[in-house]
């Protein structure tokens, strides 16, 4: 089994996974439209044709990326593939020169034992911009945000970053 980015031939496989999980409200749901436009975002861990996980990193500008969509077939959970597909999408954003990866996330615990930090999504006023400030769960959301620096030299608190756009 290997780490890889996602080809257009797994777009299929990657929707039954999260869709899985998106019926049990654990996962956005994503249709296999949207997989397939953005399936550079995505990263699998495969073997052969099959795809025992996924994760997809969603760009906010060239400095914040989310991690989304992280899933692992059902048969292979608790053997740490989760872990590796975090690991290596933190490594893909620390190569693509993003400086901060964040998660919303109903498994703040998974993403903290994988070295992110709790914080506060009034800290990604992005993410609220792009996906919060629509969502008809605004007020009932029980999601937490956790958020990692992979490049601690271009990581600047967001206050500075929009003083210094302004
Ligand atoms: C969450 C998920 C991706 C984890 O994958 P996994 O392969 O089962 O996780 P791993 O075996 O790599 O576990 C890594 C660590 O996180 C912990 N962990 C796993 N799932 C967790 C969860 N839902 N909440 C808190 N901790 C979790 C494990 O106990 C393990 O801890 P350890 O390192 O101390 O042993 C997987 O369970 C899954 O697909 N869940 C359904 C979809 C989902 O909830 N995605 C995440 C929400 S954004």
């Amino acid at each position: 089994m290997r780490a890889r980015r996602a080809k257009p031939a797994d777009v299929v496989a990657i929707h039954t996974l999260v869709a899985k999980y998106a019926a049990q409200g654990l996962l956005l749901p994503r249709t296999e439209d949207e997989i397939r436009a953005h399936i550079g975002r995505f990263l699998v861990l495969a073997e052969k044709e099959y795809i025992f996980g996924c994760v997809a990193l969603e760009p906010y500008g060239t400095e914040l990326a989310e991690i989304r969509s992280v899933a692992v077939d059902d048969a292979t959970r608790g053997r740490g593939l989760g872990a590796k597909l975090v690991q290596f999408a933190l490594a893909e954003a620390k190569r693509r020169g993003f400086a901060r990866v964040f998660a919303v996330t109903h498994a703040p615990d998974f993403f903290l034992r994988q070295g992110f930090a709790a914080t506060t999504r009034r800290l990604l006023p992005e993410k609220i911009e792009r996906d919060c400030r629509g969502c008809s769960k605004q007020r009932s959301c029980h999601l937490a945000a956790v958020v990692a620096v992979v490049h601690p030299e271009r990581a600047v608190l967001p206050v500075l970053a929009s003083s210094a756009t302004a």
